[in-house]
Order: C-alpha cells, then structure tokens, then sequence
C-alpha cells in the first residue's frame, strides 16, 4: 500500500474535520458550519462512509480529508500529506526519486544564482550595457534598486550566458530546463534565451531565484517582455515579483498592494513603499491568493488604468471567497502607471492606496457607468450585471447592504430585490436523484485508468478538454490532471510534481494498457468520471440538504441530461 493509501486509511475525515468546526450528526452525515465561509446554517456536510466533504453554501465545493487541509492551510498536496502522516503515524519513506528531483531542482536554482550575477555584473561595468544604465537612470531607477532587485543585462550575443555557464560546469540540459538557453526548432541549435534585454530576476518568498523577466530595450524587439517559460522552478500563475523584498513590509503593515509590472514593484519600493508584488502581467488567481493571504488578507489592487487593468480588476471579485476579507481597488488616475505616479509624487501613491475602495463598489460603478438607468433596459443591464456579484457574497450583512445598494441603484423597493436575490439562490428540484453514493475506497481505479491513458498517449491532447480537475474525487489523482493541465507536454509533468507524489505517480505509469482505441477508451472514461461526479454531488444533496443555493445543481441537472445525450450519441 501506497503512503497516501496507508494515511487515508488510518485518518478519520469526521474527527480530522471536527476540529475545525463543530460537526453533528443527522443520519448517515455530519453537519456543521462551513469553516471556510461565514454562515448561520450549516450548509457543510461530511461523509463518513465515502470520506468526503462538500460546502453547498458559498463555496459549492468539496473533496477528500487532503483537499480540505490543503483549503484549510493554505499548503499544497505535499505539505498536506505530510501533515496528515504526521498525525496518525505513518513515515514517509525518502525515496529515492523524491531525494533526485531535489537534488536536480538544487541544481537549476545554482543556475538562475549565476544567471543573475552574470547579467548583473555586466549591466554594472560592460560598456555594452552603458545604453541600459541610461535607461535606467532616464527611468529613475537609482543604483540602491538595481543591487536591491539585482537588475542585469543581457547581452546581445546568441551564447554569452551558454558559454558562461558551461565553463562553470553546467549542462546545456540544465539549462534548457531551467529555461535559460532555448533550442530552434529546426537544426536543434541552443541559443540564450534572453539577448540585449533589462532583465529582472524572479525570486521565490524565501528569496531563491526561480525565473527571469526580460524588458525589450529596441522599440522593434518582440516580446516588451520576455519571460522564463514554465520549468520545475516557474510558474508565472503561483508567483509575484518581489514578494521576497515585500513579505516583511506586507506583514507589519498588514497590507499588500498588487500592481502589474516589475517596474510598477520598482519604485514604489525605492520610495519607502515596499507592501508591493507583481502578478507580473497575468490575472490573479486563486494560487496568488493562497501565497498572499498567509501574510495579509488586506489586498489593494492598483492594476493599470487601462481596459486590460480593469477587466483584471473586476475578475478578481470572485477571489474575496478564498481570501475570506474584502478585497479593495486604488482609483489610479487615467494614463498614469504607478510607477510614473510615485516618481511625480510620492505622497500621492500614499494618498491613492488610502483612499481604495471596496471592490464591489467598484464593480457597481463599473457595471453603472454608460447605462440609462432611468430607462428599463438600463436598470435590467444593471441588474444582470450585478445580482451575480451580489448574489456570492456569503457574508449576510454585507449582502443585504449590496442588495439595498442595487435597489436604490435602480430605483426599485429593496423588498423586490430582496426577492430577486432569493430567487437566484432557490432551486427546486422536480427530480428527486436516488443515486447511489460511490464507495468510499482508497484508490480509484477508473481516475488512475484515466490519467494513465492520457500520460501515455500525448497525441490525445485535445481529447479532455471537457475534463475538470474537480470530477477526481482523490486529490492526489486531482493533483496529477492539474499538473498534465498546466504543461504544454506531458513529459514534462513528473518534473513538476510535488516529490510525495512520485510514488503515485509511478504507480499510474505501471498500469499495463491494451493499446487499442485508446480515444474511444479515453473518451468512455471522461464521461464516466463526469457521471460519477454528478452522481456523487446529486446524492449528497438528496440525502441532505432539499433546497438552498440552487443554481449550481440545476446546472449540473442541465449537465446530467446533457451528458446522457451525449453517451446516447457516441453509442
Ligand atoms: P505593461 O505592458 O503594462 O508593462 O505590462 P509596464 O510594466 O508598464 O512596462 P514599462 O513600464 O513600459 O517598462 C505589465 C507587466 O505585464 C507583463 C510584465 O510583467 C509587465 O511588467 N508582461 C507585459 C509580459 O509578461 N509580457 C509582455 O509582453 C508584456
Ligand atoms: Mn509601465
């Protein structure tokens, strides 16, 4: 038996769970308050028999005991494990294959270390450089920064840093993995990646170098902005620049700014601002707010005042639920970056974090501005708009203040948008699911069968688009699908994985395959996992819960009835 089958078998999710919120029990179920959202009813169930949980409330989320550590916690798949394992007594065997991957992963930050002082040094002293110093200074970037954020260049030649690191003892394998040389697609030759560019190191919280942003320096260079690619060390959705020089900032003032460029980190910083991080250009995402809400969950957003900044901004309203606090958004003035309004003013970038606003109210003047609101066809725009927001926030008060807000907004009795709002969360069911409940078992082979297929058929890459991590019901198995899903090449997922689930992960490459029609096979199997999926939400909540928070379960009816079509037709 696996460690992961050892620890799931010798925990208990009710007494595991029990300890975070108070459970009772009503028939075969346990019930509580959710421990993730704040509610009067208890819309969180426990399963004793299939070892599961499920939030019908806010979250309109569940999984197994390690997906709600890892919810819990803030920790990934790895550190749950080990967590649980602690606690009921079982050791984790130091495999040999975990000890590898770290020994390689050592290796490939030794190579950004170099990476960094190579480019450094050069932007310090080659005369090459002399165009970025200007650059620099033209920008206001003082020297006290550049040593600070370890700003380097990068030269123009195709093999300055290959050669540099390969007298240094490193292989060009390494480097391809660390995503520091890159090789053409057709004569297989390795060039730098990154030539004639302002580059800006990437740190991780403890401060390791993981990856590089490179700024185009001639207005005919493409990319503006070149980034590492996704290696074992990167992933530009789990990180934000400069949270190593911001951590302790963001702590003792119990507040984080999130801006967009490295630049926008930059100054600020040199100006006594140091709560600031870079979501370096992505959306933020559920990953950004698992790292930032363990050292503040007081966010300000001071995304770019363009459309791009915007449409970012009103994206993030739906992360207020994982974060659990009230998000707020800088009001940042037209055509102005922040770092060219720090430069301006310094107490002016002090004055617009200050006076941020609730993202919601944002969210009610975004979605009101341009509309006829006296019109019928403006209020109904408007309500469209916003009933969805205001219909996900869990916080009861806050609810009722937003509701009465889109009432006068529209001119309508708070009483009738009370009524909309009830509407949205009720669902009445005509179909009463007498579904049975999967069995409660370690492993599941249909999940493995599936992530086997897909592991070692990369051609079928197209084939499960339709496949969402949520229908795994096994974290570690969930773990592995979001690992295939966040890399181009699934050769590439062993590398990234977290070391304690190598040993899974072998396990599924082990599995022996007849391998014929592996399409229909895949296909077959993606169905059965989304259908084992509704299966299990359905009969969770016919056992429990008869109306509350609808709408996810009547799109998931709408689903059901459209995946039988769907089986019928592939038959
Ligand atoms: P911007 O284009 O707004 O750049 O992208 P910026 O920070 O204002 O750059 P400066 O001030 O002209 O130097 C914001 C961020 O988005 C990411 C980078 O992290 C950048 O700092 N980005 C942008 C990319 O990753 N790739 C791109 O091609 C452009
Ligand atoms: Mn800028």
């Amino acid at each position: 038996m696996s460690v992961i089958e050892e620890v799931k078998q010798k925990t208990d999710i009710v007494e595991v769970i029990g300890q975070y919120t108070p459970l009772t029990k009503s028939g075969k179920t346990f019930r509580g308050l959710c421990p993730f959202h704040s509610e009067k009813h208890g819309s969180f169930f426990v399963y004793p028999d299939q070892q599961s949980w499920h939030c019908f409330g806010a979250c309109g989320t569940g999984g197994d005991v390690f997906s709600f550590i890892m919810k819990k916690d803030g920790v990934g798949f790895g550190d749950a494990l080990r967590l649980m394992a602690e606690k009921c007594g079982v050791t984790i065997p130091q495999n040999a294959l975990a000890e590898k991957a770290r020994e390689k992963h050592d290796r490939l930050y030794l190579a950004n270390e170099a990476t960094a002082d190579y480019y450094h040094q050069l932007l310090l002293r080659s005369p090459e450089a002399q165009t970025v110093r200007d650059y620099l200074s033209k920008r206001e970037v003082n020297a006290q920064s550049i040593e600070d954020f370890k700003l380097g260049y990068s030269p123009s030649a195709w093999d300055g840093l290959q050669k540099h690191l390969i007298e240094r003892g490193f292989t060009n394998e390494e480097l391809l993995e660390a995503g520091l040389i890159s090789e053409s697609d057709n004569n297989k030759m390795k060039h730098d990646r990154f030539r004639h560019r302002l580059m800006f190191p990437i740190d991780d919280v403890r401060g390791r170098i993981i990856g590089f942003g490179g700024r185009a320096l001639d207005d005919n260079q493409q990319p503006k902005y070149l980034n590492s690619p996704q290696t074992p060390l990167f992933d530009k959705s789990a990180n934000l620049y400069g949270l190593d020089l911001a951590k302790d900032a963001m702590r003792k003032e119990g507040r984080a700014v999130i801006v967009e460029g490295y630049m926008d980190v930059i100054l600020p910083h040199q100006h006594g601002y140091k709560n600031i991080i870079a979501s370096m250009g992505t959306a933020i995402g559920e990953n950004h707010v698992a790292i930032l809400k363990k050292l503040t969950k007081n966010l300000v957003l001071a995304l770019d005042p363009d459309s791009a900044g915007e449409e970012a901004t009103l994206r993030s309203v739906g992360l207020e639920n994982s974060l659990g606090a009230e998000i707020r958004v800088a009001i940042l003035p037209e055509g102005q970056d922040p770092d060219e309004i720090v430069i301006k003013d310094p107490q002016k970038w002090h004055d617009l974090i200050n006076t941020s606003i609730p993202i919601l109210d944002y969210s009610f003047e975004k979605a009101s501005t341009g509309l006829d609101l006296k019109s019928s066809l403006g209020k109904t725009s408007a309500i469209e708009a916003l009933m969805p927001i205001v219909s996900q926030i869990k916080d009861v008060v806050r609810q009722t203040y937003y509701a009465d807000k889109l009432a006068a907004l529209v001119g309508q009795a708070p009483r009738k948008i009370e009524l909309l709002l009830q509407n949205n969360k009720t669902a009445r069911f005509a179909k009463k699911s007498q579904a049975e409940i999967a069995k409660a078992s370690v492993s599941n082979p249909l999940e493995e069968f599936c992530l086997a297929v897909i592991l070692k058929n990369p051609g079928l890459k197209n084939q499960y688009a339709e496949l969402l991590p949520e229908y795994f019901d096994c974290s570690e198995n969930r773990e592995v699908y979001n690992v295939i899903r966040s890399c181009q090449d699934t050769s590439q997922v062993k590398t990234l994985l977290d070391s304690s689930l190598l040993e899974h992960f072998e396990r599924i490459m082990g599995k022996k395959l007849i391998e014929n029609k592996m399409e229909a096979k895949l296909a077959d199997a993606v169905l059965r996992l989304r259908e084992e999926y509704l299966k299990r939400l359905a009969g969770n909540r016919a056992d429990t819960l008869a109306i509350e928070e609808g709408k996810q379960l009547k799109e998931l009816f709408v689903n059901k009835e459209h995946l039988g079509e769907q089986k019928r037709r592939q038959k």
